[in-house]
């Protein structure tokens, strides 16, 4: 029984950890059934000792009796502040076999503070203008330079080096060198938080850079969210936080006899911005212009007498300054183009076959000064032009200048990503090929965990399409969208997507850093706002938007066990639930003439906002009695079920009539109402059938905005219309998720009219092809149609149900690596039989639910009943429940008729 996966504070690579109890966590692999962990032993030890050596472990956990693999602290010696840690674990099984070390993981822990200080290149100094033998430089790209710093220093390394590691951050984005060498492949670093509040640094290991002799070190800035166009801001760079980047750095190099000695960001660098990048913006591209190449910068022995020296910042400190919680950003995948077209004699569009996000490299050669403009592009137009309107002023626009130095040169941004899947090159150049072009693919780069697939393509190109808006939109936060000039973490599409995200990744450290921006941007009334980082319209308290507050670090908890995370909001979704509360005294939540969402972007019916709103605070009132009563806090469990009986009874009295319709006779109404439990048992059946009365007489068609989207499907099958949800999920007419498949969206579309063969393009103003949101229906294909879930009081896939909805697909294959282990549900039906294939990790169980039929069920070809690992096998008419222990499983059920699905 191998322990693998090993995280440290829910990451696999190496994370630099700011707590003296970092939680250890692994999965175990065993073959076999019914495998169980009884005990765990775990070591601790400074990188470069051995483990079996006990002078130097700083923590022995001995054997202890138990079988949890999660969130377990760290509690041994006191970890000093800057070092790097090595951990392992065994594990003692069900038959008392202790099985051997697991390949050891590493992690850093924090340095206790900054010997460095902020610096920045000196605005008084002005960067050359143009290239000295290119008196014609447009005008109009003069006027918009803003050339990046570069910055650098030298210094001499005199003893051995045992271990160097490169602690950085900016404000803006950085990107450092050592000795020629760019440290690590992170991308956008330090990514974005509230700067006024918060700012992320990393910690690289850099000891194969730093060398005995004189050594250099420098650095790139770029202005990035800090000082670049953010949000809705049209003309000028964001004043939020502040207006050039800054630098902040430091290199702790351990020496063979036990000496360090430190390099920091300080008055001594030298700057100039007369380098390569002209000009860098998230939303409106990069300029490189190679003619401005400085060399060998980032080497000793470079001549900076030109560069002028560095100032030190006179910013106010940032309050805090934490390693970065998740995963960084980095190029995840690339892609060829599928074809190029000549437009006109200088410019070609290049198709790379998937709607993505990131930018391209291109490869090129070509005389000194030839310009290459680059133009980015979801779609095509009608006369095959790219169709940038939807954009609105992001420019999205990169520009090459060639060097001409005779070889082939390649170039790639720095500090800039678009949403694109048509790239327009234009410029004085050699016919181009696929060759000359890479699509690099740029995301956070949380790890995969979940798969699907089955019988229906369309649905199979769904599933495709969600996981791409998941990686375009994950950029260090969840984003509306990555294209236009917006590319916010709006509160309302994160919460309605995160089940699913977390299902396709493990989004767990990326959740957590993104819930520390959420209570960032919390009001002092108790309202979150709508967006995190907080930015733009200083809004709040829109309902479904601002009760992301609440939703988000619940689901959370549920699907990843992080109890410290669900301890830090707590408090802030008391002040939250507080503030709704005093707002609306009569326990309906009546927002007029404020801030409100509603269903965004439904079609052709308007839900009550009231309708919604209140509904959506009956459901945190339930989610805050249930994680009251998981902090042990009764007290306040037993006043929010109280608070949610009497929202509940308020909603019903003054929007639900006695037949069970809700006011409005919306999708949506009836959806959130059935989803969030506010309806008595005996209306409950009665508003299901009007939900389906309304998406048939729609032709059976959904109507639903983002907040309906979500639930639809689950609250159908739910509801006993399992038949329905399936007829919404292969619908191919307008509106619906395969209308935009069958016109080729590789991505989600933010509405569901984004482009109709009726009408075109929908307004430019508001017409992403990549928003995530209404590809929250991916939770249902991995919990339903696989049937893969967590039951109503259930957390961290312990004891989980599969329970396929088949629906009228021949078969569907569905994988979910939890935070315990791979769950698989593999099922066919065909022939009268119904055939389940499952895998269910160690130290899990699970129930299933099988049609029945007439036939008996049998497991590997003998009965159910008597196979290994089953502990118990019941039928009624319709469905065999089947408990199982760990491991793989085959089961088939004979004599079903397809198509049938669990009944709820
Ligand atoms: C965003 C949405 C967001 C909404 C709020 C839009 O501009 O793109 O995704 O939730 O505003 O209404």
């Amino acid at each position: 029984m191998q322990p693998s996966r090993l995280r440290c504070e829910h990451r696999e690579d190496v994370p630099c950890v700011d707590t003296p109890a970092p939680r250890f966590a692994w999965t175990l692999n065993a073959d076999g059934r019914n495998r169980r962990q009884t005990a765990y032993q775990i070591r601790v030890w400074p990188d470069g000792a051995a483990h079996d050596d006990p002078t130097r472990l700083f923590w022995d956990s001995g054997m202890v009796e138990s079988s949890e693999t999660l969130e377990i602290p760290y509690s041994g010696l006191p970890l000093p502040p800057a070092s790097t840690f090595v951990w392992t674990v065994r594990v003692r099984d069900e038959s008392d076999i202790v099985h051997g070390w697991a390949e050891p993981a590493l992690f850093r822990t924090a340095l206790d503070s900054w010997g460095a200080v902020w610096i920045r290149h000196n605005p008084l100094v002005a960067p050359s203008t143009r290239p000295s033998d290119d008196a014609s430089y447009p005008a109009e790209l003069l006027d918009r330079e803003e050339p990046s710093p570069y910055m650098r220093r030298e210094f001499q390394v005199d003893s051995e080096i045992s271990r160097a590691t490169l602690y950085v951050t900016a404000r803006g984005l950085v990107e450092v060198q050592v000795n020629g060498q760019r440290v690590g492949d992170n991308l956008l670093d330090p990514g974005w938080t509230d700067y006024h509040k918060r700012i992320e640094y990393q910690a690289h290991d850099v000891t194969a850079y730093v060398r005995n002799g004189p050594n250099a070190i420098g650095a790139i800035l770029g202005t990035g969210w800090y000082a670049g166009h953010v949000g809705f801001d049209h003309e000028h760079p964001s004043a939020w936080y502040g207006h050039s980047p800054e630098l902040l750095c430091e290199v702790r190099i351990e020496h063979a006899d036990g000496r360090t000695t430190i390099v920091t960001s300080d008055g001594s660098w030298r700057a100039t911005r007369n380098g390569p990048i002209r000009y860098s913006d998230l939303l409106h591209g990069e300029r490189i212009d190679a003619r401005y190449g400085l060399g060998g910068w980032s080497k000793p022995n470079f001549d900076d007498t030109d560069w002028s020296p560095v100032l030190v910042s006179e910013t106010p400190e940032v309050p805090i300054i934490v390693p970065a919680r998740a995963q960084p950003i980095r190029v995840t995948a690339q892609l060829k183009p599928i074809s190029v077209t000549q437009q006109a004699s200088d410019t070609f569009t290049f198709d790379l076959g998937q709607n993505m996000v990131g930018w391209v490299r291109l490869a090129v050669q070509g005389p000194r000064g030839t310009r290459l403009e680059l133009r980015f592009a979801e779609m095509l137009d009608r006369d095959g032009s790219i169709y940038t309107a939807n954009l609105r002023s992001a420019r999205a626009q990169d520009t090459f200048v060639l060097a001409g130095t005779n070889e082939i040169e390649v170039f790639e941004p720095h500090f800039t990503f678009h949403g694109f899947r048509y790239v327009e090159v234009r410029g004085e150049i050699d016919p181009l090929l696929p060759e000359n072009l890479t699509g690099l693919v740029v995301s956070s780069d949380t790890p995969q965990t979940g798969s699907f697939t089955c019988s229906d393509e369309m649905v199979n190109q769904l599933q495709r399409n969600i996981e791409w808006g998941q990686r375009g939109n994950f950029i260090s936060v969840p984003t509306d969208c990555p294209q236009r000039d917006e590319r916010l973490g709006w509160l309302g599409d994160a919460q309605i997507f995160l089940p699913t995200a977390s299902l396709n990744m493990d989004i767990d450290a990326f959740v957590s850093k993104w819930g520390d921006d959420v209570l960032d941007a919390q009001s002092p009334s108790g309202a979150y706002s709508d967006v995190a980082p907080r930015i733009v319209a200083s809004t709040d308290g829109a309902p479904a938007w601002a009760d992301a507050g609440v939703i988000v670090p619940w689901t959370h908890y549920r699907r990843y066990g992080d109890l410290r995370m669900l301890r830090r909001h707590w408090p802030h979704m008391e002040r939250y639930l507080a503030y709704i509360e005093r707002e609306n005294p009569k326990l309906l939540w009546s927002r007029e003439g404020m801030d409100d969402y509603g269903d965004w972007l439904s079609v052709d019916e308007h839900t009550p906002p009231e309708v919604i709103a209140t509904a959506y605070w009956a459901h945190d009132a339930s989610i805050m009695a249930q994680a009251a009563d998981v902090l042990g806090n009764t007290e306040r469990k037993i006043a929010y079920q109280d608070l949610y009986g009497r929202i509940s009874k308020a909603f019903n009295d003054a929007y639900v009539d006695d037949d069970g319709r809700i006011r409005g006779n919306t999708q949506t109404g009836y959806v959130l109402a059935l989803a969030f439990g506010v309806l008595p048992a005996e209306k409950r059946a009665k508003a299901a059938a009007h939900l389906v009365e309304n998406i048939e007489d729609r032709g059976w068609h959904l109507a639903t905005g983002f907040l309906g989207a979500g639930h639809l499907c689950p609250v159908l099958t739910e509801s006993g219309y399992p038949d329905v949800a399936h007829r919404l999920l292969l619908q191919d007419t307008y509106p619906s998720w395969g209308y935009s498949i069958r016109h080729g969206a590789t991505t989600i579309w933010e509405r569901w009219d984004g482009w109709t063969k009726h009408a075109g393009f929908q307004t430019p103003e508001m017409n992403s092809f990549n928003h995530y949101s209404l590809g929250a229906i991916g939770a249902w294909l991995f919990e339903y149609v696989g049937g893969i879930r967590q039951g109503q009081d259930e957390f961290t896939y312990e004891n989980v149900l599969i329970a396929p909805v088949p629906g009228d697909l021949a078969y569907a294959r569905t994988t979910y690596r939890s935070v315990r282990g791979t769950f698989v549900s593999d099922w066919v039906q065909a022939d009268s039989r119904f055939t389940l294939k499952v895998d269910v990790p160690p130290n899990t169980r699970a129930t299933l639910t099988i049609p029945a039929g007439s036939g008996p069920l049998l497991e590997g070809g003998s009965s159910a009943q008597d196979a290994a690992g089953v502990t118990s096998v019941q039928r009624d008419e319709q469905f065999w429940t089947t408990k199982i222990t760990s491991g793989h499983y085959e089961f088939q059920a004979l004599g079903v008729q397809p198509a049938r699905g669990p009944k709820f």
